[in-house]
């Protein structure tokens, strides 16, 4: 289900700068009893997306009461995904921004399918996962931002076969992306979590590129509470070798702990389970007063 700009729709304008230049920004959204969850953090990182790209932000009233309208006209599902996309509207042939941006809002809400059985055991027993050859480029001044050029996942994503074509026992889950420099960021739809032997935790800092998650602000925000600070830093791919466990979090799938990393065996319960609960409760119990 589609709408755009406040009501049902199947098209958007042919000269709309989101599909032009990738100009916009957006938000993917786990929906559980008809309520989206970790909404204030979802659309607080839009609103500083918006403002770091000078794109006028909708009020966040518009965006829950049409959110809100949609999911009802959904027949309120009690789990699906729900995209927010923003875009900075229509304008002049050429890549100078329009002086008065009309920006676009599109929602698109997708049901979730039947239930994947091995998921549980992914959440459990950990994934496996592989390392791209398709590098992140260096750009500061996008980095963080979950805009929507993201031609490098696309690639990145296309480098193993997509899920349903493998047998379960193998599939890969998720793969790691090195950025232009060699660093290690992320996954092409994850942030990156490594555990060190002795117990800390430690993730890309992003200055340079990456997208910075809902979930992986929820890790940090959580892990200070817990008393067990995550160390944002430049990581080595060397630095794998050392770790003990890692794991990988986005909106969607909470928290995958990782077992394989291509031939590198990890111990999936290397996060401390209390940390690990605390982040797949809070993903996935919609806030009663969004
Ligand atoms: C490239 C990339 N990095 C990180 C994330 C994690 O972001 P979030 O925790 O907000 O889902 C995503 C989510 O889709 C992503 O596409």
């Amino acid at each position: 289900m589609a709408w755009v700009n406040g009501g049902p729709a199947t098209t958007l304008a042919s000269e709309d700068r989101g599909l032009l230049y990738g100009d916009g920004l957006f938000e993917t959204i786990a929906i559980r009893q008809g309520q989206p969850c970790l909404w204030r953090a979802h659309l607080e990182r839009l609103a500083a997306g918006a403002a770091r790209l000078g794109i006028p932000m909708p009020p966040i009233a518009q965006w829950r009461a049409e959110t809100a309208a949609m999911l009802a006209a959904a027949g309120v599902p009690a789990s699906a995904t729900l995209k927010l996309v923003l875009t900075r509207g229509t304008g002049a042939r050429g890549y100078a921004p329009p002086a008065a941006p009309c920006p676009t809002r599109l929602l698109l809400l997708y049901p979730d399918g039947p239930q994947r059985p091995w998921l549980r055991s992914w959440e459990q027993d950990g994934v496996l996962v592989r390392h791209c050859r398709t590098r992140l480029g260096i750009n500061p001044s996008l980095a963080g931002l979950k805009h929507l050029n993201r031609l490098e996942q696309v690639l990145a994503r296309a480098e193993w076969p997509p899920p349903g074509e493998a047998p379960v026992a193998t599939r890969v889950a998720e793969g790691l992306m090195l950025d232009a420099w060699g660093n290690l960021v992320c996954g092409t739809m994850t942030n990156l979590f490594l555990v060190d032997a002795d117990g800390g935790v430690r993730t890309s800092d992003l200055a340079h590129c990456g997208v910075a998650g809902t979930v992986r602000d929820l890790v940090l925000r959580c892990a200070d509470q817990l008393g067990m600070p995550v160390q944002c830093c430049r990581l080595r791919p060397s630095a794998l070798g050392r770790a003990r466990g890692a794991f990988l979090t986005n909106a969607l799938i909470g928290l995958w702990p990782v077992r394989r990393i291509d031939d590198l065996n990890l111990d999936p319960q290397a996060l401390p389970p209390v940390l690990a609960a605390r982040i797949r409760q809070a993903c996935f119990t919609p806030e009663p007063d969004w």
